[in-house]
């Protein structure tokens, strides 16, 4: 057991155990307390949060977005700063009386607000850090916010629409995963699973690209195309290539336009893992979060100037796009890898192979991954690189197509039916990020060793009854080193997944390879998104769906209410470091 193990000097903490309760565990000697949640006004001309999806859209768009998700917190002072958070998506069960049943346009509309980003000041009030509402710098970012197309792909007639002949103006951002923050004061929100807002009431057959992103006449359940013909893709076929980018906002002036960096590809964009390479590039990592999907790099083309920040507002409009492909050395689950560029002319991406241009190249950035033989992966979620040292960690949630046809087993994706998930580290060559060589091995593999024993699906060495966990999410570290590891696995505990309880956060030492559980979350519920103060001493974490598909939660007001994703705040009661 972890308890028998030696002590990590990094890891001070006792962990917590397993838990199916509808709150949050933190270990002893830490506090936890709610900072917003799901519905509470940024602005007084909004409603309070009421109960059972009535509040109605003129509410939501002055309210915190629905199912928090990653998030960045930027400082103004010592007890003041600025968190911009990511709204990913809303659960009609929740979000209407009639629980979507019979969604109207004013529904749609209420339901567009309650995606995409919110921002707003936070002050720290005797120790604690609480919303200031009617701040000057609070602001809705949705689905109708207007936002520039730029880069590459800027003005692509791909990018046209009715609406906007140019290619370069489009509304509104959804399906906000993770997140990245640039060393220049802005954030970076993910479009993930934009494709499930788009369909239609007729066929529509928009070919392999189309449908290699999901994109066809069923959509997600959301009914957005009934109402707002935007969305209706036998009207606006080629609106789904303005999204699934990676979209850059000043949290710092409410009134910029936020801008989408097509440098960076369009796939389902899970983080921007950003760092500055030892020669002053912008390296920027970037996991496409579906079953056999890929994992990205891009390379800015100017390098970061720290002596002025002005000069460096637009490293993410030129560089370089890469897809990485592995090698395992035989019979072992380690090896070499390669980042192969994604650029017009090169590598086959040619008008013979089906590529016109670089726009091209990064519109359908999947196709151009395949082109060039990058390893698909078993679904590529957050991507998070140590602090000192140059190793680059990233979560490989599952992936239950693992071992079917143009998926084979292999290489950092061992397990066929990966139901448990894994974690892949690697060493670029000569430490510089820009190198196209790199090592590779997996840091951790999860599983159940109660269930599979010493069989591949018991886990990893590091794996153990009182750490079990699966299809590890969110990832980052803090300034010490410690890897803080989030899950966003089934939480039935039983069968596969017994012992594991609901979905956790956990903190590991890379040193050792020890992993300890630091937090469990309520019913029904993930935790994702994590942003640390500058001192590490809190640490604020996302709560997301609690009690998704009509579980059992009321988190976190109890009783009989509504459950509402939150973002919580956790403290030392001696106000320590969190973690030591
Ligand atoms: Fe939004 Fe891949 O998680
Ligand atoms: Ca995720
Ligand atoms: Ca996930
Ligand atoms: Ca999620």
């Amino acid at each position: 057991s972890a308890n028998s193990k030696p002590m990590s000097p990094e890891i001070g903490f006792k962990p917590v155990p397993a838990s199916t309760a509808d709150t949050i565990t933190v270990p002893e000697g830490y506090r936890w307390k709610r900072l917003i949640s799901w519905g509470d006004p940024l602005f007084s001309n909004a409603n309070e949060f009421i109960d059972g999806g009535k509040n109605n859209a003129y509410d939501q768009e002055h309210q915190f977005g629905d199912n928090n998700d990653g998030m960045s917190f930027f400082p103004l002072s010592e007890d003041r700063a600025i968190m911009a958070i990511n709204n990913e998506y809303t659960n009609y069960e929740y979000l209407f009386p009639h629980q979507g049943k019979r969604v109207s346009r004013n529904d749609v509309r209420k339901a567009q607000a309650a995606h995409g980003v919110s921002v707003f000041e936070i002050h720290k009030v005797n120790g604690s850090w609480q919303p200031v509402r009617d701040s000057r710098f609070n602001r809705r970012i949705h689905a109708n916010t207007p936002m520039t197309l730029t880069g590459p792909a800027a003005g692509n007639p791909l990018l046209a629409t009715s609406a906007d002949p140019s290619g370069t103006k489009v509304l509104g951002t959804f399906n906000n995963c993770a997140n990245g923050q640039t060393p220049w004061g802005t954030y970076l929100t993910c479009e993930e699973n934009f494709n499930g807002y788009f369909g239609s009431d007729s066929a529509v057959d928009l070919g392999a690209d189309a449908k290699r992103y999901g994109i066809g006449a069923k959509d997600a359940g959301y009914q957005w195309y009934k109402h707002d013909s935007r969305f209706d893709l036998s009207l606006n076929p080629q609106e789904p290539h303005r999204h699934g980018w990676i979209v850059e906002i000043d949290p710092k002036n409410p009134d910029s336009t936020p801008k989408k960096r097509t440098a960076l590809g369009r796939f389902k964009h899970e983080n921007a893992a950003l760092t500055i390479s030892a020669d002053g590039y912008v390296v920027v990592y970037l996991g496409d979060d579906q079953r056999g999907e890929h994992l990205y790099k891009f390379v800015s083309k100017n390098r970061y100037n720290p002596d002025n920040q002005a000069a460096n507002r637009d490293l993410l409009e030129e560089g370089t796009l890469y897809v990485a492909k592995f090698e395992a050395e035989p019979g072992k689950v380690a090896g070499k890898g390669e980042w192969v560029a994604l650029t017009f002319g090169q590598n086959g991406l040619t008008p013979e192979n089906g590529f016109a241009d670089q726009a091209e190249v990064l519109i359908f950035a999947r196709r151009a991954a395949t082109q060039v033989g990058a390893t698909t992966m078993d679904r590529p979620e957050w991507v998070a690189v140590h602090p000192s040292g140059q190793q680059v960690f990233c979560t490989l949630t599952n992936n239950k197509n693992r071992g079917k046809e143009g998926q084979p087993v292999g290489g950092p994706n061992p397990r066929a039916k990966n139901h448990y998930g894994q974690i892949i580290r690697w060493q670029p060559d000569n430490n510089d990020h820009t190198a196209a060589g790199f090592k590779w091995d997996l840091f951790v593999m999860a599983g159940n060793p109660e269930v599979h024993g010493d069989s591949a699906y018991g886990g990893s060495a590091n794996i153990n009854s009182d750490n079990m966990f699966n299809s590890p999410d969110g990832l980052g570290f803090d300034a010490a080193g410690r890897l803080w590891i989030q899950t966003d696995g089934k939480y039935s505990n039983s069968g596969d997944f017994a012992g594991m309880g609901n979905n956790q956060m956990l903190c590991a030492d890379p040193a050792s390879g020890e992993i300890r559980r630091f937090l469990t979350g309520p019913v029904a519920c993930e935790i994702t998104g994590l942003a640390f103060t500058p001192d590490y001493c809190t640490v604020f974490i996302g709560v997301q769906h609690p009690g998704e598909d009509l579980q059992p939660s009321h988190f976190p007001g109890g009783g009989q209410s509504t459950p509402r994703s939150s973002v919580i705040m956790i403290q030392r009661e001696d106000g320590g470091i969190i973690g030591t």
